[in-house]
């Protein structure tokens, strides 16, 4: 039938669309035209599958469109009205619910073949997929769940039961145990519900002991898990635009949790049974030397007659939300001849990108963010590196102490500039828990402050020259 053509074209576009649409993504100045592109491919498709199925059932579609409009309306507000800063909130959310309609959607065509079959046992082809769309994407519904409630500050600390591991393991072990009982003893509605009751309960354990701090690892190791059962639903359908789908955002996930531990030197076994950084203090070191501070207008005579500044943005700056700040520092360094660059750690803040997203926020030009590899090369020519609420990027423990938690991870190496100054409001750790001997080098000061506050008096100082 020419319908069944249309379709499969659709469904081609589709899958053209999202490979190229992630292929935009992986910069950040073609990000948002990757982004519309995808989503025009999965608008092809949907409208492809609605329009050009065989069952064309209007009340069928009319839900389908209800579901649609009403989805859409919460989508779209809640996107425009999050912060930046709680980016990784949405994700997990969002991610949750895809989780839930893999999940769903494995128990509803259990249900239904239960109906309508006359045979009494699913192929095995079939069993796998309910059974793994059902098992995987309860597990990213519950963890994605657990996840957001941390990063939004409602489960403020890592809960870790006695043994917790153990724990983990034997639950996992029963959910496998119960899943493989219901697909060769036991094909009934109920007992897939317990399977499914445990696989939940599974996500909610995983993710319970992990570290606020390392939710955005979880989180996108949750969204791998989500691709991959959205890609059983597509082997159940037969669907071939909802298995490229799961498979791309499965290896895309799987990619980026591989990303950022490596950025952190760190398995990704540590991250999950490693209960890194929930704690305030893991491995503090005793603090050697004395610190040296620097007032405002110091600073700013310090500044404006450099030749070169390198800016360090951190956590802090995201926390204080002085990007604009630091962009208007910039213009006023840029106005009095200084060269200005940025230097990206691909760890700095909480959230792969976090620091390109929050600069491109105050339109802090793409050509200014050095990426580390570049720019550490760069800061032996460098008169004044300015850490903004940066500490664990910038730890020289990652290159010189081997018992230190970050020892391995690659660092900017800002002690190579002829001055540094840094701007945090205390002398506070940062996310690893350890202290930072880089404060402590002769060569460094200490500007004390919110760095929101810090940067408008320092602009306020430079104005006054
Ligand atoms: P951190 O090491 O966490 O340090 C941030 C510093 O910002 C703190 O020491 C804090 O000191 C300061 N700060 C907080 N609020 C501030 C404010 N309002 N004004 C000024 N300073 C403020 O940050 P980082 O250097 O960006 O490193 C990121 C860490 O997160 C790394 O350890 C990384 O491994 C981890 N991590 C990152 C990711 C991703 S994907 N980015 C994922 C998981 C884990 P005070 O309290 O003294 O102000």
């Amino acid at each position: 039938m020419i319908s069944n053509y249309l379709l499969e074209i659709a469904y081609l576009i589709g899958s053209i669309s999202f490979i190229a649409g992630l292929k935009l993504m992986g910069h950040p100045k073609t990000a948002r035209k990757g982004n519309l592109i995808g989503a025009a491919g999965m608008t092809i498709a949907i409208l492809g599958t609605i329009f050009l199925h065989p069952n064309f059932n209007p009340l069928v579609i009319t839900l389908i469109f209800a579901a649609i409009a009403l989805g859409t309306i919460v989508g779209w507000i809640t996107a425009k009205r999050v912060p930046m800063t709680k980016m990784p909130e949405l994700v997990s959310l969002f991610n949750g619910m895809g989780g839930a309609c893999a999940a769903l959607i494995s128990i509803i065509e259990f249900y239904n073949s239960q109906q309508t079959s006359v045979v009494e046992h699913s192929s095995i082809g079939t069993m796998i997929a309910i059974l793994g769309g059902m098992i995987i994407g309860s597990v990213s519904f519950s963890g994605s769940i657990i996840a957001f409630l941390k990063l939004n500050g409602t489960m403020k600390k890592p809960i870790r039961l006695p043994s917790y591991n153990i724990i983990n393991i034997i639950v996992l072990l029963l959910t496998l145990v119960l899943a493989v009982y219901f697909a060769v003893a036991e094909e009934n509605f109920s007992m897939l519900l317990i399977v499914f009751a445990f696989a939940l309960l599974y996500g909610i354990l995983l993710t319970i002991p992990i570290g606020g701090a390392d939710m955005p690892v979880v989180i996108s190791l949750l969204n791998s898990f989500t691709g991959l059962a959205a890609a059983f639903g597509g082997f159940l359908y037969d669907n071939k635009i909802m298995l490229t789908g799961g498979i791309l955002v499965g290896s895309a996930g799987t990619l980026l949790t591989l990303a950022m531990c490596k950025a952190m030197n760190r398995p990704l076994s540590n991250v999950i049974f490693g209960a890194f950084g929930g704690s305030s203090a893991a491995g503090a070191e005793e603090a050697k030397g004395s610190i040296k501070d620097i007032s405002a207008s110091d600073l700013a005579v310090l500044l404006a007659y450099s030749k070169k500044v390198v800016i360090v943005p951190g956590y802090g700056l995201a926390v204080a939300q002085a990007q604009h700040a630091i962009k208007e520092l910039e213009d006023l360094l840029e106005s009095k001849g200084v060269e200005v660059k940025y230097a990206i750690h691909p760890v700095a803040g909480r959230m792969p990108g976090h620091m390109n997203v929050l600069l491109a926020e105050a339109n802090v030009s793409y050509d200014k963010l050095v990426e580390m590899e570049e720019i550490n090369p760069e800061f032996e020519q460098t008169d004044v590196v300015l850490v903004v609420g940066a500490n664990d990027v910038v730890n020289p423990a990652a290159k010189t102490d081997p018992s230190s938690p970050i020892y391995g991870m690659p660092i900017l190496e800002v002690d190579k500039a002829k001055h540094i100054v840094v701007i945090k409001r205390s002398m506070s750790a940062g996310y690893a828990g350890i202290d930072n001997l880089l404060f402590y080098n002769p060569k460094c000061s200490m500007y004390f402050g919110d760095a929101k506050k810090a940067l408008t008096d320092l602009i306020a100082e430079i104005k006054n020259l």
